[in-house]
């Protein structure tokens, strides 16, 4: 039987949700790996804490006052899925509270949250603190870590990475937080969709070091939900060129994407490196391959190699089969896991310091778009 790691839930939305079903399904992973127990939930919409009630009998404590939880002796780690407006505030309570804890990007509505986030944390240095994005855990994608890791590509030409949806080319779907400035804040798609982006990049020790960014603001309203029309002011698209430095030195372009309206996009992620001795890409569209050229002669050819079922943490699950991405929130879980019981792991969750970067990363791409100007980091 494994350990258990009792945890209270902040945010029994969607992503509160996703964590509570890979924890149900511990059992996949056949390493000895802390299990996560669900014991607190916090949320104000009942019917979104009635589905856990429904499904955990380990909850002990339901409340719609998040500072209950933090009190409780019994509860040892926290995930946190709130509005961005709420990270500042309440991840540092939940720091300062000594639990440990996987919050949500973008860690921090802006720059000065982000600041008050990594201030708490520097004062009590003994919890273990990481940002969740789970897309570099697809398997396919470890494949490309691992060619960087070994130098395969060669020196770097350049780098593409992005994050796309599409399903806000629909005009008649509602304004939600996601789409209010005063909620999902200034970085709009940045904020949503940019440590997805970054997540590989960062790890792999390519640093921006300066950016210019064109963003976009296609649909200036949508439906408000009652009848009416709301102004929708955040930016829908975001495409940043960085000048990026990898560990060599080598200064190379690094393009992120992070768009709300990109016709044909659900939920695409994507890397793709270029390289001097050979190039190689992941898109989440097409989740077990890794494509990647082989020199013929003078020439390059793309691969594709079906890599199939066989993730960084191993499961029951036969490496012939498909990975998804229900597969990649419990890989994730399971490197945060391993991270709090002091395990080192090949490929973790984003760091509080990558978080950093990242924030000033989209503050500079702001005043960029603003100034339209390059903007040194
Ligand atoms: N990792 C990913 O792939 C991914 C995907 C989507 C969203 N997110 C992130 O997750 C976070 C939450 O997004 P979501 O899509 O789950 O949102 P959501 O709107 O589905 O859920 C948020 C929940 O928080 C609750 N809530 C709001 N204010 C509260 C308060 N003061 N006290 C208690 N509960 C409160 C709401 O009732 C709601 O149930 C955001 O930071 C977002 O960026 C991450």
């Amino acid at each position: 039987m494994n350990k258990k790691i009792r945890f209270g839930i902040i945010g029994c939305g969607l992503m509160g949700k996703e964590f509570a079903s890979a924890a149900a399904r511990w059992c996949h992973l056949t390493d000895d790996v802390p299990a996560p127990e669900i014991v607190g939930v916090c949320d104000f919409n009942e019917a979104a804490i009635q589905w856990f009630t429904n499904n955990f009998d380990s909850i002990k404590y339901v409340t719609s006052d998040y500072k209950e939880l933090l009190n409780k002796e019994d509860i040892d780690a926290i995930y946190c899925a709130l509005p961005h407006n709420l990270h500042g505030q309440v991840y540092s309570d939940i720091i300062r509270a000594g639990k440990h804890f996987l919050g949500e990007k973008p860690f921090g509505i802006d720059k000065a949250a982000n600041e008050e986030i990594l201030k708490a944390l520097e004062e009590n240095p003994g919890v273990v603190v990481r940002c969740a994005s789970e897309f570099p855990f697809f398997p396919a994608c470890q494949e490309l870590i691992r060619w960087v890791k070994e130098g395969k590509f060669g020196k770097i030409i350049e780098v593409h990475a992005g994050f796309n949806h599409s399903s806000d080319m629909d005009l008649t779907k509602p304004i939600n937080w996601k789409r209010t400035i005063e909620i999902n804040g200034e970085y709009g798609c940045m904020g949503d969709l940019g440590i997805h982006t970054q997540h590989v990049p960062f790890r792999m020790g390519w640093t921006p070091k300066n950016v210019y960014a064109v963003l976009s603001n296609i649909c200036t309203e949508r439906p408000d939900g009652k009848g009416g029309m709301a102004p929708c002011k955040t930016w829908d698209n975001a495409t940043l060129v960085c000048e990026a430095e990898d560990k060599n030195g080598d200064v190379f372009p690094m393009f992120l994407e992070t768009k709300r309206m990109s016709p044909g996009s659900t939920d695409e992620w994507f890397i793709e490196v270029y390289g001097l001795e050979a190039s190689g890409k992941f898109n989440s569209n097409d989740p077990n391959a890794f494509c990647y050229t082989n020199a013929v002669g003078k020439e390059q050819a793309w691969c594709r190699l079906n890599v199939g079922y066989k993730p960084q943490f191993p499961t029951i699950t036969g490496g012939i089969f498909e990975f998804g991405f229900t597969d990649s929130i419990l890989q994730m879980w399971c490197s945060f896991m391993k991270e709090i019981s002091g395990e080192k792991v090949e490929f973790g969750c984003f760091t509080p310091e990558e978080t950093r970067l990242s924030h000033k990363l989209l503050t500079a791409a702001l005043e960029s778009h603003k100034e339209k100007k390059v903007v040194t980091l």
